[in-house]
């Protein structure tokens, strides 16, 4: 089935990469802040990839609905999306009474518009798959080789350390791959911003490089206490890896005043900190 994406604004580099037929569409706002879109490629048959990322969901998610309705109307035979981060997967349990369960919410919301979902490292803790919440097609994939190829090029002697049991996943894969040691933390989350960690004792790595692995990070709470922690046993030179950075508020400069070697995400979220290109692997899973 030819293939035809249609990218959200804040994507283009991303698309780029990818080396698809570019559909084209238009998306703005009427003075009262409803959204305008429309479909300016023609589309028939096509498998119609869309390509949004939804962070920041909530004034992504109508024209999203919009557009992925409208080209289904128009006669595509296929809707994709590829939301390279999936938002609303955190929020997986009622952690008190009377919560909204957005991770389910959503999926009920988005499924009935699209045929397939791609996505990254989605946030799965309590939910094992998506296809426990949406009702498609579903891939999740995973930048842990991306990341085992990174610290492979740019770290000698890498400590792979995992700040919550939740990371487990991916730094037992990247640890493996790279041949290196790994180490998982364990977390309290208090708050949004208020995470209590514990660490063993890794004195005896002196002399490793110690590389954080991580799906997301948001406030940079978790990397920053876990940064502390490392460095107060003597280990320095401290790299964050993450495939999402989602950098809340001022995140970023904080993270970075924290004093860690350097900061790398995936390109799934469009950042400065971007090292780490997803665009092969996505066009790998639309074959
Ligand atoms: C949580 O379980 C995730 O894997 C991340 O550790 C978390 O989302 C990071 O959040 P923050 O940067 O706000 O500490």
């Amino acid at each position: 089935m030819p293939q035809l994406i249609f990218t959200f604004p804040d994507q283009a580099a991303l698309a780029a990469n990818m080396h698809l037929s570019i559909g084209q569409w238009e998306w703005r706002q009427f003075p009262d802040g409803e959204s305008y879109v429309r479909v300016l490629s023609e589309v028939r048959s096509e498998e119609a990839i869309i390509l949004c990322s939804l962070n920041n969901p909530d004034p992504k998610t109508m024209p999203l609905l919009f557009l992925a309705r409208t080209l289904k109307e128009m006669g595509a035979g296929k809707i994709t999306l590829v939301a390279p981060y999936l938002g609303y997967m955190r929020q997986d349990k009622r952690f008190h009474d009377g919560e909204a369960v957005t991770s389910d919410i959503f999926a009920s919301i988005l499924s009935p518009f699209i045929d397939a979902l791609i996505t990254i490292d989605p946030h799965l803790h309590r939910h094992h798959a998506l296809e426990e919440i949406y009702r498609c097609e579903c891939k999740a994939l995973s930048a842990a080789s991306l990341m085992a190829e990174w610290i492979k090029t740019n770290r000698s002697k890498a400590l792979i350390i995992g700040p919550d049991m939740e990371s487990e996943q991916w730094v037992s894969q990247v640890a493996q791959t790279v041949d290196s040691p790994y180490v998982i933390l364990e977390k309290i989350r208090h708050g949004d911003r208020n995470v209590e960690i514990t660490i063993p004792d890794v004195a005896k790595y002196q002399g490793y490089q110690p590389v954080l692995v991580d799906d997301i990070i948001s406030t940079a709470g978790t990397m920053i206490k876990a940064a502390g922690l490392l460095r107060q046993q003597g280990l320095a030179d401290i790299t964050c890896l993450a495939t999402h950075g989602l950098f809340a508020a001022d995140a970023y400069s904080q993270l970075q005043k924290a004093g860690v070697k350097a900061i790398v995400t995936a390109n799934t979220i469009p950042h400065e900190s971007n090292g780490l290109d997803v665009a092969a692997m996505v066009v790998g899973a639309l074959c």
